[in-house]
């Protein structure tokens, strides 16, 4: 037995996941049920221990713990000037399509693709504007034509990038970055990267920092990076984006600040730091469950429900499952799995592109809740009537 496979109840802990009803096991957003590395906790507990919370500065160590992590790990040398602390990589790309962008401006998505971009695009009063990925029946591609016709349109003039993607769990090609990287420049498209599922690639994967692809790429982008997914941190509200161009990071960090989301409450950096600096050990663990974890649901798709395909999964936690020869409806069929199980998925619909077709399982939990869930699936999927 390891570390993850330690079932933590969390139900009545205020848990945004896990406030469901007692029969229900929720296995949809984008949060882990393991107890995150030992590390952050002993750094949270100390600073805790401290009882004085007042407003803070951002502590040089948050800057190096960035540094060293996305040298180290990715391969990509950050200067201390580019980067910036956010509240979130979600406030963080609103404030920068408001700072980068015009009311009714289109922005570009590749969809299917992480929903919360299309809220960040139309609460702020500008218009999302679909470039669908290509999909073979086992994974998914980017258009390149059909994106290039897309950014030439006049008013599009942002694009939002999931890299590596969720929900389709692609991590893009070095070569693939930079060729958005052109399109993007030739046609006046900032681009604004969004890696917070960087650290949770398979084991044997790694990813291209968009910023790193080329110099053209560094110089049109933001990118948004966070140790909230690999070390299931969401609640400490913490995140940064790195800018490499001058005069973008000036517009863009001038907006961060008036949209104030550019401070850190009392654990934001200290987890940031202990994530970063001590946390690598634990991460590499942890992505070899979630890689064990990701077979256990391959083998039992395709011995026990065969209609159904797994989308091959290079990163995330976040698992796409084609319905296509279920369902065109994944909304319908995931509210009857939901009703007859109690398994709580998302549907795929909300992703927009061809997500009426897939739905989105979190397997980030122990391996019992896992097989739960897949026996909840089965029954869900046999008992469907289209
Ligand atoms: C692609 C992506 N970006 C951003 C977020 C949320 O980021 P934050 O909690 O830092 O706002 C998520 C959460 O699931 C995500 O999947």
């Amino acid at each position: 037995m390891t570390k993850f496979d330690k079932t933590i109840n969390r139900r009545n802990t205020d848990s945004l996941k896990w406030n469901v009803s007692e029969n229900e096991l929720p296995m949809w957003v984008a949060d882990m049920d393991f107890a995150t590395a030992p590390c952050i906790v002993n750094a949270i507990v100390s600073k805790a221990k401290r009882g004085v919370f007042g407003y803070e500065d951002i502590p040089d160590e948050w800057y190096t713990a960035y540094q060293n992590w996305w040298k180290t790990r990715h391969g990509w040398e950050i200067s201390r000037d580019w980067l910036c602390f956010v509240t979130g990589v979600v406030p963080a790309i609103t404030s920068c399509v408001k700072s980068l962008t015009a009311v009714n401006d289109g922005v570009c998505v590749l969809t299917p693709v992480y929903d919360i971009f299309f809220h960040s695009i139309e609460n702020t009063g500008r218009r999302v504007v679909e470039c669908p990925l290509s999909y073979n029946g086992k994974r998914y591609s980017v258009d390149f034509d059909r994106l290039e016709k897309v950014l030439s349109q006049s008013d599009v003039t942002l694009l939002i990038l999931c890299n590596p993607a969720n929900p389709v769990g692609r991590v893009w090609s070095k070569e693939e970055l930079a060729r958005i990287g052109v399109l993007c420049s030739q046609n006046s498209v900032a681009v604004i990267s969004d890696e917070i599922h960087c650290d949770l690639t398979e084991p044997k994967v790694s990813y291209t920092p968009f910023a790193s692809a080329s110099q053209i790429c560094a110089d049109i982008s933001v990118t948004a990076i966070s140790a909230s997914k690999a070390f299931n941190l969401a609640g400490m509200q913490s995140a940064a984006v790195a800018i490499p161009n001058e005069l973008l990071r000036k517009r863009v960090v001038q907006h961060l600040n008036y949209d104030e989301v550019a401070e850190p409450n009392s654990f934001a950096c200290v987890s940031t730091v202990a994530a970063f600096s001590q946390g690598g050990e634990w991460l590499d663990s942890l992505r070899r469950y979630l890689s064990a974890n990701r077979k256990t649901v391959r083998r039992f798709i395709s011995e026990q429900l065969p209609k159904l395909t797994l989308v091959k999964q290079q990163a995330t936690y976040l698992l796409w499952v084609d319905c296509s020869a279920v369902t065109n409806d994944s909304e319908k069929l995931c509210e009857h799995i939901r009703s007859k199980t109690g398994l709580y998925l998302n549907c795929g619909t909300k992703y927009r592109g061809n997500g009426r077709y897939f739905i989105r399982i979190n397997a980030a939990c122990p391996r019992s809740t896992l097989l739960d869930g897949l026996a909840r699936l089965k029954r869900g999927i046999d008992s469907f009537d289209r």
